[in-house]
């Protein structure tokens, strides 16, 4: 990867290139994700693929946003919604974001590099202070 490029170009790239290269980029997140929280699997059993399918979407559109601060609405009303209507624990975000990220590397094998994984790890630790800024204030 480009010495160069922005660690938030390196985040896009590699996104890009798994979505492109596995067959089922939600597919292989949620296999991983219920490995890591075989409790999530059960809050989840009653969705289907399209649902499913959604909010992994989701999570890719906040992977491509660079500034939470714009997001705080957005943030607040889905970790509240998340908590009082699908009772998702405060813990089970960090094993999903986790599970994206080894699905990313899975795809993204050939670019993998050190830049790559602090890249992610970054991306990561931003994203989920922001939930947990979120899932604490309330
Ligand atoms: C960044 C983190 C997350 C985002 C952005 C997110 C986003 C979403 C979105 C957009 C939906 C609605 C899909 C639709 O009906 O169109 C949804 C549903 C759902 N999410 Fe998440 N989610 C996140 C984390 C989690 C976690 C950690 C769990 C743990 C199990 C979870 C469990 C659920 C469940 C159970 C539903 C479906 C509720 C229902 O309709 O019965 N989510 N999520």
């Amino acid at each position: 990867m480009d010495v160069l490029a922005s660690n938030q170009d390196i985040i896009e790239q590699s996104l890009e290139l798994a979505a492109e290269v596995l067959d089922d980029f939600s597919g292989s997140v949620y296999k991983r994700y219920f490995d890591l929280q075989p409790d999530a699997e059960d809050l989840m059993s009653h969705l289907d693929d399209i649902v499913r399918g959604k909010m992994v979407a989701e999570i890719v559109r906040l992977i491509f946003v660079e500034n939470y601060q714009k997001e705080t609405d957005y943030l607040r009303f889905e970790t509240k919604t998340h908590a009082d209507s699908y009772f998702v624990k405060a813990d089970m975000y960090p094993d999903l974001l986790t599970a994206v990220v080894a699905s990313v590397k899975e795809g993204a094998g050939d670019i993998w590099e050190a830049s790559v994984e602090q890249a992610w790890q970054k991306k990561q630790e931003d994203l989920l202070a922001a939930l947990r800024f979120h899932i604490e204030a309330r």
